[in-house]
């Protein structure tokens, strides 16, 4: 017996779609295919963000079921981004799968993306009992499995880690004007480390005075602008690593699960790996493809959430811009 999935993403500016099986108790993704909306200097709008992801539906989506190597007729259900995200851009998602749904005569299912993010590294590293860090765009998050939930044990007490890097980004007029831009700059051999403010409270870190600071410094030229990249990255990621540090002793966990679009960074996996070496951890890690936004991550998700059959009626259609991740059970997943 096996389920197949076909999985919607939109809630920001990535179109994603994937189709995965489960087969015996375990999943395998067979296509995770997605279209961009381009990184621009006016920055993300919902509208245009939309438009893009509803023209780009068709050919995404015939791409996706011809890369998995099924026909339309073998979907058994549909799962879509219900939240977090845009309201215009998950709408177009929630439309896409409620009318596959429809035209299949199979079910449609919401998955929260934030919890998506997670149990997909979860799930492809094998972790079991981790604690999360969580960092994308909008969100920087430390959470803890415990009691069928996610609980987040500390967070970002103003902007997420990705939006404070493709601000700054944005604000030194870099190329691209984004977080991409930053960590190009911030890699140049000869960058120095000038001082930046730096909060830790608890388990939560703070970014924004950092942002104005650097802001301040490039106006007045009192740094080079790879310095000011590379000062920030250092410090923002300390910030986030001592925090981990703090939530892996009070929990006293052996494994950090690393997630989310800026879980790219090679220099914050580095220095997160550091923290969990030094405390006899396991830093959990996966493909880089599963890191940003992806269909994948929701297919995935939707199976863990099916179990073995696959859902008897549609269920939480709609959308909702600000679902968190501890928002719901992970009923799925059995501790010891
Ligand atoms: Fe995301």
């Amino acid at each position: 017996m096996s389920l197949n999935v076909l999985a919607i993403e939109s809630s920001a500016h990535t179109l994603g779609m994937s189709v995965a099986r489960q087969s015996g108790g375990k999943i395998e993704i067979l296509s995770n295919c997605s279209a961009k909306y381009p990184s621009l200097k006016e920055g993300y709008i919902p509208r245009k963000l939309a438009e893009f992801h509803a023209k780009n539906t068709r050919a995404l989506l015939e791409e996706t079921v011809s890369k998995a190597g099924i026909k339309f007729s073998d979907l058994d259900f549909v799962a879509y981004t219900r939240g977090p995200g845009m309201g215009h851009c998950l709408s177009v998602g929630a439309d896409i799968a409620r009318a596959l749904g429809s035209a299949l005569s199979v079910p449609a299912i919401g998955v929260n993306h934030a919890l998506a993010h997670a149990e997909i590294v979860r799930y492809l590293s094998g972790a079991k009992d981790p604690i999360v860090v969580y960092v994308s765009g909008g969100n920087t998050q430390i959470l803890c499995l415990e009691a069928g939930r996610y609980h987040v044990l500390g967070e970002t007490l103003d902007m997420g880690i990705g939006n404070f890097l493709d601000m700054l980004g944005r604000s030194l007029s870099l190329s691209p004007p984004d977080a991409v831009g930053v960590l190009k700059l911030a890699a140049q051999p000869d960058c120095k480390y000038v001082p930046m403010p730096y909060v830790v409270k608890g388990m939560s870190v703070s970014y924004s005075g950092m942002l104005t600071y650097a802001q301040k410094m490039a106006r007045a030229g009192a740094a080079r602008k790879q310095d000011i990249c590379y000062s920030a990255q250092e410090t923002a990621f300390a910030a986030l690593c001592e925090a981990t540090e703090r939530a892996l002793l009070l929990k006293q966990k052996k494994e950090i699960v690393l997630c989310g679009g800026n879980g790219r960074n090679r220099r914050l996996s580095q220095m997160l790996g550091l923290v969990a070496s030094e405390n006899g951890a396991r830093l959990c890690l996966a493909a880089d493809e599963y890191l940003g936004d992806n269909a994948a991550m929701i297919a995935l998700t939707a199976l863990l959430m099916a179990g073995k059959d696959a859902p008897k009626k549609d269920a939480d259609l709609g959308v909702v811009q600000d679902l968190r991740m501890d928002s719901e059970p992970v009923y799925w997943i059995r501790k010891k």
